[in-house]
């Protein structure tokens, strides 16, 4: 199987196999468009709470915008209560959805004072229960109904495979495994013997997810798991190109010359013009500071450079200040340097992206 040829997902199609993980306070509208420009064939929303008093919010409103954004627009929704879950859906379809996912995935905050997220795979009635409600809802209009989960609750109640059986007697039509459990959040190392074990167990597609950071570990995911695609999270931050070297290798064994730095500039501005666009300006400028920091993490003079743009607060400051340093970067290098991606350092931040992983 070719991560280049298609995958149909009920009644959608998606164009390759490899996507981009949900990432909420990362993968808004402008960088899910990034990542499918620059080879990813699906991009999964951030996602949308349940609950219907936040829907009209600005965070809300600006997760559910799918402006431009190239098919299929996929939504992923949280929440605890199945009727919630189903409105939601139903919601989401109104405004563009063209697939719904069911978060199971992410170690969340609490919402409606139930733990939603990956803890739902502890109560596996209720999960069920939300799976049944949430296909039922998008049935009516044609929509297939995924669902997002880790490899258990914990290391001794591992129950992805039976959930996955479940799931799929139930609807689900394609089913993702983060392989760690909840309690690991993001410590520790991805596991692939129960990922490959829910791909023995179902017929649906199986989408692989968990430390994939190079081309090389993209291959052996794929072959330690048999799964029909894989998703890519962290790794795609700041290198959102990533999707196209792994294609690239996969397709003929060798690595693609890294990108010019002047291409790797004007897709950073545009991807800032794009965001401003979403934001406005004030909250624009802050949260791209994220976007620009992976983008520069790793390179010569880049943590100097993030430290000096944190303090610049206009569009106009920032982008001159991108522009300049990617500049003054391509005088010695023609094409990027190549930059070590250290995700077992990023376990620190973890408090931080649990605490970005809210629903609202
Ligand atoms: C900042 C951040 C936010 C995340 N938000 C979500 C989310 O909203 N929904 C979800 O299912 N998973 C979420 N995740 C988990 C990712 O989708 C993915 O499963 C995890 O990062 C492992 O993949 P990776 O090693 O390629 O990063 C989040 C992860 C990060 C780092």
């Amino acid at each position: 199987m070719s991560t280049a040829s298609t995958l149909r997902v009920g009644s959608v199609e998606l164009p390759n196999r490899l996507f981009v993980a949900p990432m909420a306070g990362v993968t808004d509208r402008p960088f899910r468009q990034l990542c499918k420009q620059l080879g990813a064939g699906y991009a999964v929303s951030e996602m949308v709470t349940s609950r219907k008093d936040l829907w009209h919010t600005l965070k809300t409103s600006r997760r559910a915008d799918h402006t431009g954004e190239t098919a299929p627009i996929s939504v992923q929704i949280a929440g605890t209560d199945a009727a919630m879950m189903a409105e939601a859906a139903a919601y989401n379809i109104e405004r563009g959805a063209q697939v719904i996912d069911i978060n199971m995935g992410c170690p969340a905050k609490k919402v409606c004072n139930k733990w939603a997220g990956s803890a739902l795979m502890q109560d596996e009635p209720l999960a069920l229960q939300i799976v049944e409600a949430v296909v039922a809802a998008c049935l009516p209009h044609g929509v297939p109904v995924t669902l997002k989960m880790r490899t258990g609750w914990s290391q001794q109640h591992k129950n992805a495979v039976r959930i996955a059986r479940a799931a799929e007697q139930a609807g689900i039509a394609m089913l993702t495994v983060h392989g760690r459990t909840r309690e690991q959040g993001y410590k520790g190392q991805a596991e692939y013997d129960t990922i490959a074990a829910v791909k023995a167990a179902v017929r649906v597609p199986v989408v692989a997810n968990g430390d994939i950071t190079t081309p090389e570990k993209a291959r052996e995911v794929l072959r330690l798991t048999g799964a029909d695609a894989i998703m890519i999270g962290r790794a795609a931050q700041g290198r959102p190109w990533i999707f196209g070297d792994i294609a690239h290798f996969l397709a003929t064994g060798e690595h693609r010359a890294a990108p010019l730095t002047q291409q790797v500039k004007h897709w950073l501005l545009d991807h800032l013009g794009e965001h401003y666009g979403l934001y406005g300006e004030f909250a624009g400028v802050r949260t791209a500071r994220k976007h620009i920091g992976w983008a520069v993490r790793a390179l010569p003079g880049g943590e100097a450079f993030r430290a000096h743009m944190n303090t610049l607060d206009s569009c106009a400051t920032q982008v001159q200040a991108v522009s300049d340093f990617f500049d003054a970067l391509s005088v010695d290098h023609d094409r990027l340097p190549a930059a070590a991606l250290d995700l077992a350092h990023e376990d620190d931040a973890q408090d931080a992206r649990e605490a970005a992983c809210t629903a609202n």
